[in-house]
């Protein structure tokens, strides 16, 4: 059975304190998850070594911290930068790569995600990789061939063991990211599903059948559990609604 994730992706905001406070609020009012539930907090470097305390002090298995990007050298003279044993140090399961901020601000092309795609498997860590198209894009109809060559161009050189072994992959659809605009359920059951059969075309049914697919855009509380509903939506990967408690809980609770 596939996994199910909500994992939340703080960007740049809070605290370190106001983050502990969360992920403590998180962690004492979390709803039993099922088996094949799990859901990571991708905190700001600077909070990664007490959110990940935290959660380690609790024991609970499937609730992990995430880191927002990592480098895909090991070490070296790359200022600014972490590396993926770094964030291994620091109880870090999981890392989002692609995000299209980072794609867009920080100019990360596709041969950079595929080399920290690469670095992030070789560690045997978790990686949410994201994809998603701009606006014009969608407004010409060309949302999937865009998808799939971001697919293609970073993550579909991987083997099927290290598919299924390592990669989640997030749909957020630009238009939708911070914009209050979420995709139909229409619209992102259709596009979960394109990726599905691009897996299934690429690695076989077996494995396309076991990879999570998050939808992430303007998912909150009142919208999540159609989000969810939806046969090839696995999760979400929650900005905005992720920062507090009371409207991340119950983004858990809809995939429960
Ligand atoms: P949002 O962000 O939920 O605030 O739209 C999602 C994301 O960028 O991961």
């Amino acid at each position: 059975m596939r996994k199910k994730i909500v994992a939340g992706n703080w960007k740049m905001n809070l605290s370190i304190a106001d983050g502990v406070t969360l992920v403590n609020t998180i962690i004492s009012t979390l709803p039993s998850l099922p088996q094949e539930a799990h859901v990571i907090l991708c905190c700001p470097f600077t909070h990664l070594d007490r959110v990940s305390t935290s959660i380690r002090e609790t024991s609970h298995a499937q609730l992990h911290a995430g880191a927002q990007n990592c480098h895909d050298k090991a070490s070296g003279a790359f200022t600014g930068e972490v590396s993926i044993e770094m964030l291994k140090e620091v109880g870090v399961d999981a890392v989002i790569i692609g995000h299209s901020e980072r794609r867009h601000y920080f100019n990360e092309d596709h041969d950079f995600l595929k080399r920290k795609t690469d670095a992030l498997v070789a560690a045997d860590m978790h990686v949410l990789f994201c994809c998603g198209e701009p606006l014009a894009v969608r407004e010409r109809n060309g949302q999937n061939d865009y998808v799939a060559n971001q697919l293609t161009e970073s993550l579909f050189h991987l083997n099927a063991q290290q598919m299924k072994a390592c990669i989640t992959i997030a749909y957020e659809p630009i238009w939708a990211i911070g914009t209050g605009v979420t995709a139909s359920t229409e619209q992102a059951q259709e596009m979960h599903a394109h990726i599905r059969s691009l897996l299934s075309a690429t690695f076989g049914n077996e494995v396309a059948q076991e990879i999570s697919i998050l939808y992430g855009g303007s998912c909150n509380a009142a919208n999540a559990a159609e989000l969810f509903a939806c046969q090839d939506v696995d999760g979400g990967l929650i900005g905005g609604a992720a920062l507090k408690a009371e409207s991340f809980l119950p983004i858990i609770e809809a995939m429960c």
